[in-house]
């Protein structure tokens, strides 16, 4: 038909106009970045916040999300900077300002929620940085839905989103975490941003990871380690030392394992307890790892290692309150299940990382010069890895 016809030049004509170009003729994109004023948030973000770019920080209320904003905020100075709070009063965030005891003269507070109305005056005014806390109180007054709902936010988000491209403001939405761990509402926003930044960890506790799940601008998976003070979140930079403070080597049933988490190594510690049952069928419990992975060690140790697990209780805890997937934790597992099974602590200074296979083999695992590095670092000299066999490791643990 013609109209076909017609489409398939345009295309073609419109191909020409644009035709390839040597790649080297094109000047690389490099991002202008700015730095935090924290060498852990710089590190997630890979390298600092990119201009123009749209961010997501995540996590559960009280976490810390917008006392990071607001460090942030107060840090980059010689930018202007529009905070938008539709969670809090400007009372409220006066006294944070105080409380971090930071210069609270060059940030600008809104607390316009009617999204299509406060782009208009963003656009006014063109701030270098604009942060909307919460993306979940923000809404746009022509739609229906309420605040919160999962159209108000894909919706306000658009806006948004036009805001960093064509304005080139760089934009940092908070959003509240569900319960199952989505920040609400809201894989719509995950496609929508360039990076996902989120918090992990347990509020009541001391210790906040922040990690990138994803990042247009850096590598995923990176973490940042923060500790929150009186005043404030602090940078963590020795992140294993936390994580060893509380370990004593003269338990039974406790293991050092060296997990990777973006490009950073950290020791943590595996606990075991194994009990006899007290019901006919044994509890197996884990925490901070995947379940079905102690479940599968368990096998392999009563097959290849021939520990009889049969008739016990078993627990296994990762502490620290954080959950991990490195596979390197196995051998570390196996090592803390073996201890406690037979009531006696590891040899004082033992790390031990390796996957462990079904057929009881220790595999190699990813980057292990720098895990061993970093033991060596924390003053570990029984360092176990894929070089020797899980039944010549069980063997020390359980020799009579
Ligand atoms: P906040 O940043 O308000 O969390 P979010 O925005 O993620 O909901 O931080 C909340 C918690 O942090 C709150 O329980 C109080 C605590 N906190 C401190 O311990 N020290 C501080 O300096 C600040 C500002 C907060
Ligand atoms: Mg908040």
């Amino acid at each position: 038909m013609v109209p076909e016809k017609s489409t398939h030049r345009a295309t073609a004509g419109a191909k020409a106009a644009t035709g390839p170009v040597l790649l080297s003729e094109i000047p690389p994109d490099e991002a202008e970045r700015w730095s935090t004023g924290s060498a852990e948030f710089d590190r997630v973000l890979g390298g600092g916040l990119v201009k123009g770019s749209f961010v997501l920080l995540g996590g559960d209320p009280g976490i810390g999300k917008s006392t990071i904003a607001l460090q942030m905020a107060a840090h980059l100075r010689e930018r202007a900077v529009w905070y938008v709070s539709g969670e809090e009063s400007g009372a409220q965030i006066r006294q944070r300002a105080d409380r971090l005891g930071l210069p609270a003269d060059r940030i600008r507070l809104s607390q316009e929620t009617d999204i299509l109305s406060l782009s208009e005056r963003v656009e006014a005014d063109t701030p270098d940085l604009l942060v909307i806390d919460s993306i979940q109180t923000v809404y746009r007054s022509d739609l229906d839905p309420l605040p919160g709902s999962v159209t108000q936010i894909r919706e306000s988000a658009a806006v948004l989103q036009r805001l960093a491209k064509q304005r080139r403001i760089t934009v940092i939405i908070i959003g509240h975490v569900t319960k199952d761990g989505d920040v609400a509402g809201p894989r719509v926003l995950e496609h929508m941003v360039d990076a996902v930044i989120q918090f992990e960890g347990d509020k009541q506790a001391t210790y906040r990871l922040l990690r990138a799940s994803k990042n247009r601008f850096g590598p995923t998976g990176e973490i940042g380690v923060f500790r929150m003070e009186e005043n404030g979140l602090r940078d963590v930079d020795q992140p294993s030392d936390i994580f060893l403070a509380d370990h004593n080597p003269d338990v039974s049933g406790t293991a050092l394992a060296v997990v990777l988490e973006g490009s950073r190594p950290l020791i943590i510690e595996v606990q075991a307890l194994v009990t006899n049952a007290t019901y006919s069928s044994p509890q197996r419990t884990a925490t901070g790892v995947d379940p079905k992975r102690v479940q599968m060690l368990l096998a392999v140790l009563e097959q290849r290692g021939r520990i009889p697990f049969g008739q016990k209780d078993v627990f296994v805890n990762v502490v620290g309150g954080l959950k991990w997937q490195d596979p390197s934790l196995d051998l570390a597992i196996c090592a803390a299940l073996a201890s406690a099974w037979i009531d006696r602590p590891l040899p004082p200074g033992s790390v031990h990382i390796g996957e462990v296979g079904l057929g009881g083999e220790i595999r190699a695992v990813a980057m292990l010069e720098k895990r061993v590095r970093e033991a060596r670092r924390a003053g570990f000299a029984r360092i176990h890895t894929p070089g020797t066999t899980l039944t010549d490791i069980l063997q020390t643990i359980l020799k009579p």
